[in-house]
This record gives structure tokens, sequence and C-alpha cells, in this order.
């Protein structure tokens, strides 16, 4: 009797951080990221001053660089637990190439986060960071579900 109630326990605590870590919460919160990320890119395009610029794409960095822990195996389309991703499978049969992909966005920001205050330097930075965006987006983001 007490072996059956220590075992419930059990389950119901290794099920709770299960929950904690559910593959729709991890894909929730990368996709509200990658917005986010975006919205920063905006920022940096508009804006005059360069302090700014330097401070949104230092922001946009820091996401860009967490991409690939943001992408546990187990968090694609068709996973268990899965209700609305854009993400492939193919992330996780190429992870060479989605990690290049990665790379090349860092490298992107960074040299437009140091051409921040020179607005035709930045302008072509950023054409090359929207470019790398459309690097991994083309490959490894399907088409929009709902
Ligand atoms: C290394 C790959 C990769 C790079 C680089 C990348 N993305 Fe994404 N992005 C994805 C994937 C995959 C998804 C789908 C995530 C999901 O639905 O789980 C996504 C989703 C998004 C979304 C959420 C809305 C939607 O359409 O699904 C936005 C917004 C977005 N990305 C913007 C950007 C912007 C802006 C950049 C460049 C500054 C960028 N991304 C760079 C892989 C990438």
């Amino acid at each position: 009797m007490k072996h059956w109630f220590v075992g419930v326990a059990l389950v119901v605590c290794a099920s709770a951080a299960w929950a904690a870590d559910a593959p729709q919460q991890i894909i929730d919160e990368r996709v509200s990221g990658m917005k986010k990320m975006g919205g920063e890119i905006a920022v940096a395009s508009k804006t005059p001053t360069a302090v700014i610029a330097q401070a949104s794409l230092s922001s946009a960095l820091t996401f860009a660089e967490s991409i690939p822990a943001r992408f546990p195996k187990g968090t694609g389309v068709g996973d268990p637990g899965v209700t609305k991703t854009r993400a492939l499978q193919d992330i996780w049969a190429k992870p060479a190439e989605f990690k290049s992909a990665t790379d090349a966005l860092v490298t992107a920001l960074k040299a437009a986060r140091d051409a921040a205050g020179d607005k035709t330097k930045l302008d072509a930075a950023l054409g090359n960071v929207r470019k790398s965006c459309g690097g991994c987006h083309t490959p490894f983001r399907g088409p929009e579900t709902e």
C-alpha cells in the first residue's frame, strides 16, 4: 500500500517537471523571441541614434545566438504534444546546415551592430541580416498552419 502511494507521487512529480518543458511551450517562446528579434532589427533600421541601434542589435544578437538551443529534438511538425509549429523535421535531419544558417545570422548581426552610426554601412549590413533570415526560413520553416 505504501509502495503504491510513493509510486503515484513519483509519477505526479515527473509529469509536473515534464509540463514545465512541454514542446509547445518551447515553441511558443521561440516564436515570440523571433518576433521580438524582428522588431529590434526594425528599430535599428529606423532610429537615427547609433546608441539605440547598437543596443537593439545587441539584443537581437543574444537571441540569434540562442537559436540552436531553442530547437531541441521533439519540437517540430508532427512531434507528440506539438499543436502549432512551422519547424520542419529537416532541422534535426541536417543539424550542420541549421547551425550554419544560425552562424550566418550571428555574423551578419555582428557586422550590423558594428556599423551602427554609419547609415550607409548599416543599411547594407541590415540587408545581409535579412538575407540570412531567409537563408534559414526557406529550407527549415514550413508553411503557416491554421
Ligand atoms: C537558423 C534558422 C533561422 C534563422 C537564422 C531565423 N529564423 Fe525565424 N524562424 C525559424 C524557424 C524554424 C521558425 C518556425 C518556428 C516554429 O514555428 O516553431 C521561425 C519563425 C520565425 C517567426 C515567427 C512567425 C512565423 O512566421 O513563424 C518570425 C517572426 C521570424 N522567424 C523572424 C525571423 C527574422 C526576422 C530573422 C532574421 C533576423 C529570422 N527569423 C532568422 C528559423 C530561423
